[in-house]
């Protein structure tokens, strides 16, 4: 009932299905499991919250340094730490029970049987909008990556699909191949209810000084603003070649800080949008974003953000 008065009706929309006040979520890994920004965020003005991947076993992650700011952005290797799906329902659940707000778990593994069994262990807990699937970590089996390979791709999203009886199933793709469409196309055909991008550009720092690498595990993930054209591009892409015709909604994701910002991601395709390296900056941005929207509508005689999705003006 409060939601109801805080968010423009002309906000509400859908993701696979999940209703949600605003079009805007937090991305996964940046804004912990819930609890960590509860005092920075008001969680009824999101239209979404992603926890930080969820594995079937703890992991204490890669050594330090993680994470090295750099000139438009940061180069993260944190490597997946996390409680594992164990303790994430003992500890983290009854959190997430009370946040007025969908929360999707992002879900990461090493194996399909890793996708499947956490799925499998949080699939009866009604508290949670759905799964977001990473599949941008290394498979160790195959030596590659889900990600980057077409048929293991479908493989794992169809196995998580059919793991899960009642939600869901959002694919986060990754922007460090050759064709995100095929990758697209591959996620859909294994059972995508939709499709999030993009997860972070594969970067190096490297200290002039000492020769060595400013992060531990040498390479890192690149976010934030240096990489917000090449996400627009790649969520375009998606949207124009694969989504929009099979009717599967985007996720936009990648250096989002701005309402104008968001609304380049909406216009490009996208039916959401998630900020997540923006939030070290100013935790209180998805609100302000869409507390801005309704008067960005209204001033272009729009009623509703729907109204926005794929409307740039080379889209087919
Ligand atoms: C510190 C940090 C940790 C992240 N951890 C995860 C993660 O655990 N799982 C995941 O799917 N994406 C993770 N991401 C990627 C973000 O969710 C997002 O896809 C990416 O950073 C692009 O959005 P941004 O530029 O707004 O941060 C992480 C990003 C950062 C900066």
């Amino acid at each position: 009932m409060m939601q109801q008065n805080l968010i423009d009706p002309a906000l509400r929309t859908t993701l696979a299905g999940v209703p949600m006040v605003s079009p805007v979520l937090t991305a996964s890994g940046t804004c912990g499991y819930g609890p960590e920004y509860a005092e920075l965020l008001d969680y009824r003005r999101l239209g979404g919250f992603t926890t930080k991947s969820v594995t079937r076993h703890e992991r204490p992650g890669n050594n330090p340094e993680r994470i090295v700011e750099t000139r438009a952005g940061l180069l993260n290797a944190i490597g997946l730490a996390n409680v594992g799906v164990e303790r994430f329902i003992a500890e983290k659940i009854p959190f997430i029970e009370r946040m007025p707000t969908s929360v999707w778990v992002n879900v990461a593994g090493y194996d399909i049987s890793d996708y499947t069994f956490v799925i499998e262990r949080l699939d009866e807990h009604a508290c949670i909008a759905g799964f977001e699937l990473n599949v941008s970590c290394p498979n160790v089996k195959d030596g590659l990556m889900f990600g980057t390979d077409p048929r293991l791709l479908r493989e794992v999203v169809a196995a998580a699909r059919a793991a899960s009886k009642r939600h869901p199933m959002i694919v986060k793709l990754s922007p460090n191949v050759t064709d995100i469409a095929d990758l697209a196309r591959a996620a859909i055909d294994g059972g995508a209810d939709a499709l999030s991008l993009i997860n972070t550009y594969v970067g190096l720092s490297i200290n002039a000084e000492t020769w060595k690498p400013n992060i531990a595990n040498v390479t890192g993930g690149l976010s934030g603003p240096a990489i917000k054209p090449l996400a627009l591009f790649n969520v375009h892409r998606v949207y124009r070649e694969v989504a929009q015709k099979a009717n599967i909604p985007i996720l936009g994701m990648g250096g989002i800080q701005t309402t104008s910002d968001a609304v380049e991601f909406l216009l490009a395709g996208a039916t959401a949008v998630a900020v997540g390296t923006a939030l070290f900056v100013d935790p209180t941005i998805p609100q302000k974003i869409a507390a801005e929207l309704p008067a960005y509508l209204s001033k272009r005689g729009l009623s509703h953000v729907s109204e926005l999705v794929g409307r740039f003006a080379f889209a087919k």
